[in-house]
């Protein structure tokens, strides 16, 4: 089955104009757009959203939808113990759209193989293209639980939460992981060939240690090193911010493809502009943060919509030259209709925008 949203669809709201936007290099638009088997599926693009809690919900991921240019998309990691019994229509993080289902990856995390695999059996009876388990979270409230990096540090479980998932299911089983709890690249070649004599189908590899939430700039290097060591594919992540940036990670790490974080929520256009030869118009930060709205008040409550803004926001923010003052502005808002009055005065003013998004405000 070959899966693919690279053409984005006829409610597309970036143009084919192109303006100051400067052209990728030719040599990585192929690339991105060559063909790739991962367990028993392809994809037709290498470019994913990375997995993102509280940013990478369905409301963001329809408006992503409306741009295209992706491979595949992930979900926000989802607790692999309510997963066989969630309500999708109830749940804030295992909800999603039918139409997604051919290129949505549902991310879970967990401390036991029974647990994930429970829950990836539930993720592969709804129809998603694949599961990936978490072992890269290292956010106190996970680790406690020994779930995600938590378990690097115990490499024999890792390796039997992975068989034992694999044994469950037969859509792909993807792996995202860190270098580990020390600075290793060893370490992370050890893991990756565990991984892949586990069963993985493919490595999602941030090459960052566990205690580094994102301060130190991550080690492609060691990227490198990981895709050298397995023969799966392996996709790499952190700090792609620009097309320079993608050409690089391409070229130093002879990685399959690129999972990218929080530029996909501040440039949602730029998976199309990448893969594709689309690019934005003008206006496209406005219709962007309009279309976010709307989404969040079809698809939540109130007071969920408002909360998911305000995370959001930030990323939208950094886009601009002010963005620091357009975010405090926009974190006082007190409900979304608010927050959309504050949207149409603040693009009265014709703010100035940044072409590379202030990445001091990437820290959420
Ligand atoms: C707000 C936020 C939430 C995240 N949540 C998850 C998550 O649920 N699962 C996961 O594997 N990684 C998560 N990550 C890490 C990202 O997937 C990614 O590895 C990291 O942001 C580095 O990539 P980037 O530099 O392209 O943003 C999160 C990152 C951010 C900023």
């Amino acid at each position: 089955m070959a899966s693919s949203h690279g053409n984005g669809n006829m409610n597309c709201f970036i143009t084919p104009i192109c303006a100051d936007l400067k052209m990728m290099t030719p040599g990585i638009r192929p690339t991105i757009n060559q063909p790739l088997i991962i367990g028993q599926k392809t994809i037709n693009n290498r470019l994913f959203l990375a997995p993102m809690a509280g940013l990478g919900h369905i409301a963001f991921r329809e408006l992503l939808s409306q741009c295209g240019g992706y491979g595949l998309l992930f979900m926000e990691m989802c607790n692999a113990r309510a997963v066989p019994h969630e309500n999708r229509h109830f749940s804030p993080v295992f909800r999603w759209r039918d139409e997604e289902l051919p290129y949505l990856v549902c991310q879970i995390f967990g401390a036991t193989p029974v647990d994930m695999a429970r829950a990836a059996e539930r993720i592969e009876s709804e129809g998603f293209f694949g599961v990936d388990l978490n072992f890269g979270c290292s956010v106190q409230a996970i680790v406690k639980k020994n779930c995600g990096a938590a378990l690097l540090k115990n490499p024999v479980l890792s390796s039997e939460i992975v068989k034992t998932v694999r044994k469950a299911v037969s859509v792909p089983v993807f792996v995202k992981y860190r270098i580990g709890w020390e600075d290793d690249p060893g370490f992370s070649v050890d893991m990756a060939r565990r991984f892949e004599d586990a069963g993985a189908d493919a490595l999602t590899f941030h090459p960052r240690v566990a205690p580094d939430r994102r301060s130190r700039p991550p080690k492609w290097d060691y990227i490198r090193q990981v895709k050298a060591a397995v023969s799966i594919p392996v996709f790499g992540n952190g700090n792609v911010f620009d097309e320079n940036d993608l050409e690089a990670i391409l070229l130093k790490t002879a990685c399959d493809g690129v999972s990218l974080g929080r530029i996909a929520i501040a440039k949602p256009w730029l998976f199309a502009a990448w893969s594709k030869d689309i690019q934005p118009a003008d206006t496209i930060l406005k219709e962007t943060i309009l279309k976010m709205i709307a989404l969040l008040n079809r698809h939540f409550e109130p007071h969920m919509a408002i909360k998911l803004f305000k995370k959001y926001a930030i990323y939208f923010a950094a886009n601009f030259k002010f963005g620091h003052a357009i975010y405090k502005e926009l974190s006082k808002a007190g409900n979304m209709e608010a927050v959309e009055q504050h949207i149409h005065l603040l693009f009265e003013k014709n703010p100035a925008t940044l072409k590379r998004p202030d990445l001091n405000m990437f820290t959420r």
